[in-house]
């Protein structure tokens, strides 16, 4: 018998004609957004699931649908997944680590640009008509060429950033859990600092760590107080990383000089204080989001979903572990 799966949004056609040649393929692709409940009956039955970001995968929703034995989720990040209790059931997590790196590193660049030298504002400002010719002491940025970037989190997506970033002639910090491999720091010209000094020094502090129990507001109230008042915060990573609330305090008293988000706590939903400051970019969560790198995320997303359900390990396990527990 054919093994079922549910894509949980929609992907690319080829990505649905691939998964159509091994298995019964139920697929959202007409992407309305499932509640919980449209997804526990959707996911009834199934041996597996192609996940998105935005799904939430947790033991009551596994204990619901029992058959489930992979969850595939078409991210890098997997903090919507609660791995542990995947674990517990002998279900398989897979990720998509790799394929975004250099979309998501790209873009970083453009988000620290756009936020040191206004771009959106710019924009805004002549979109809306009030543009009457050009002076000397228009829409001043900061340069980015000679600051210092201090970067959050150093994989693989943090040292591509940094990799860039030398061409900008910016000066490199890092801060991680674990250091770097000495050749890493070097290809990169990245000096490893610890969490405070690097919040002391940076001109643009860049985050770009996962999101677990221990880096839920990293940046809070205390952290964006000891940033320089001339310095802005770009978060790339994930929402939660960031106390929002105080992010606007921050902002709006200028204690730290503006900020580029791609992440929010609670997103989709904003927080409206964003909309009334000016010296804040905002994006929609689309750092990986270049045709290419969208569907090489949803290939392999799908291809871990092949391996897992044939018996094979898949390429981007997570938890191996899983195996204890497994009944396969
Ligand atoms: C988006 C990302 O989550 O891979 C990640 O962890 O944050 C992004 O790539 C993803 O593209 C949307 O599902």
């Amino acid at each position: 018998m054919r093994k079922r799966i549910l894509v949980t949004r929609e992907v690319f056609d080829e990505t649905i004609e691939f998964l159509q040649g091994q298995f019964d393929v139920d697929s959202n692709q007409a992407d309305r957004l499932f509640g919980r409940d449209e997804l526990v009956a959707a996911l009834r039955g199934k041996d597996g699931v192609q996940t998105s970001s935005s799904d939430r995968v947790d033991g009551e929703l596994l204990d619901l649908c029992p058959t489930v034995k992979a969850v595939c989720n078409t991210a890098v990040g997997y903090n919507n997944i609660d791995i542990e209790a995947c674990t517990r059931r002998g279900v398989m997590v897979t990720n998509t680590p790799g394929v975004l790196t250099d979309s998501v590193a790209d873009y970083s660049m453009g988000m620290v640009i756009a936020t040191c030298r206004r771009m959106t504002e710019g924009e805004n400002y002549l979109r809306s008509g009030e543009w009457k010719g050009t002076f000397l002491k228009q829409i001043l940025g900061q340069d980015v060429h000679g600051a210092t970037l201090g970067i959050m989190g150093f994989g693989r997506i943090g040292q591509a950033i940094a990799r860039r970033a030398r061409g900008f002639d910016m000066k490199i910090l890092y801060h991680s859990r674990n250091r770097a491999a000495p050749e890493a720091e070097n290809e990169s010209g990245a000096a490893y600092v610890g969490k405070e000094e690097l919040l002391r020094r940076a001109d643009v502090v860049l985050l770009i760590l996962p999101y677990t129990a221990e880096t839920h507001h990293y940046m809070g109230p205390r952290e964006l107080a000891l940033m320089k008042p001339t310095a802005v915060l770009v978060n790339m990573a994930r929402g939660g990383i960031v106390d929002d609330a105080a992010l606007i305090q921050a902002l709006k008293n200028k204690a730290i000089r503006a900020a580029g988000l791609d992440v929010y706590e609670n997103e989709p939903k904003l927080n409206s204080g964003f909309l009334e400051l000016k010296n804040v970019v905002l994006s929609p969560h689309i750092a990986s989001a270049s045709e290419p790198t969208r569907k090489a995320m949803a290939m392999t997303a799908a291809k871990n979903l092949v391996a897992a359900l044939s018996g094979e390990t898949p390429p981007n396990l997570l938890n191996p572990d899983y195996r204890k527990n497994s009944n396969a």
